[in-house]
This record gives structure tokens, C-alpha cells and sequence, in this order.
């Protein structure tokens, strides 16, 4: 998939906000991560590059270090997983493998049925109430084995 022209016009204006062309790429980055299939493919950074003015690795190096921008096909449903050490030290290791056997999804992956992708994240602010995951935007706290099936459960 590749840049839109709708998406080329919206960039046009964004840019118009800014000092310098290139601090629009990072807003021009989420709205191409909405628009285009929920993950930046290497085709769009290419176009966003040329868009921009970079090299298609300056987009890469933005895209790949916020863990917000997926550069993979994500699934319909995305469990990340905190690992940091609050959350370990409360069982994550667990939750992640139970999270994983129950949605078919490998830890870093997508389900084969396109279903479910899991993945770990760092601290989200909410180590008082670990373990904790985000399903799909939405914060899960205080997870054990009976709460993670119940969760999982309404979504199969
Ligand atoms: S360590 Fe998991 S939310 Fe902070």
C-alpha cells in the first residue's frame, strides 16, 4: 500500500505548521498508520521519505524507535504485554505464556488466523497495579491466570 494522494494533501498542510518540513514526519507517520492497515510498510516510508526529504532510513530510524509505529501487519486484536520489572517481578512470564497458548499467537507475533498479535512492552505506568497488559488500547491490571482466561474469553 502506498501513500494517497488524500494523505499527500493532508501532509501538504501539516507541513505548513512547522519550521523545518521534517518535523511533520512523526504526525505524518500515525495518520499513515491509521489510514494505511495499521503498520507503516516499507513502501510508505519510501514515500514518506520522498515526501519529506530524507533518506528512507531517517524515516526508518523515527518509525522503529517509537514502539507506537508497528512495522509489521498487526492482528485484529494486539495484547502487549509489560515485562518491565514490576510486572515481572508480579508474573508476566506467565501471563505471556498463557496469553500466547490461549490466542495461538507466537510471543512477538501474529496468530495464523490474523486474530491476535502479542507483544511485550516496557513499563506503562502502571507498576502498582501489575501485572498488566494493553488490549487494544485498554489497560488490564492486577492479571492472574482466572482474569487473563475471562479477558481472552469474550473475544472468542
Ligand atoms: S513495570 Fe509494568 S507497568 Fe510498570
Amino acid at each position: 500500500m502506498a501513500l494517497t494522494d488524500a494523505l499527500k494533501s493532508e501532509f501538504e498542510e501539516l507541513v505548513k505548521k512547522y519550521p523545518q518540513r521534517r518535523a511533520g514526519l512523526i504526525p505524518a507517520l500515525h495518520r499513515c498508520q491509521e489510514d494505511l492497515g495499521g503498520w507503516i510498510s516499507p513502501e510508505i516510508m519510501e514515500d514518506l521519505a520522498e515526501f519529506f526529504e530524507l533518506e528512507p532510513i531517517e524515516v526508518y530510524g523515527v518509525a522503529s524507535f517509537y514502539p507506537m509505529f508497528k512495522l509489521r501487519p498487526q492482528g485484529k486484536h494486539v495484547i502487549g504485554i509489560c515485562e518491565n520489572v514490576a510486572c515481572d517481578l508480579r508474573g508476566s512470564d506467565e501471563i505471556i505464556d498463557q496469553v500466547c497458548k490461549l490466542t495461538g499467537a507466537p510471543d512477538g507475533g501474529t496468530s495464523a488466523d490474523g486474530k491476535f498479535t502479542v507483544e511485550r512492552l516496557q513499563c506503562q505506568g502502571a507498576c502498582t497495579t501489575a501485572p498488566m497488559f494493553d488490549l487494544d488500547g485498554v489497560y488490564h491490571e492486577e492479571l492472574d491466570a482466572d482474569k487473563v482466561a475471562a479477558i481472552l474469553g469474550e473475544l472468542q
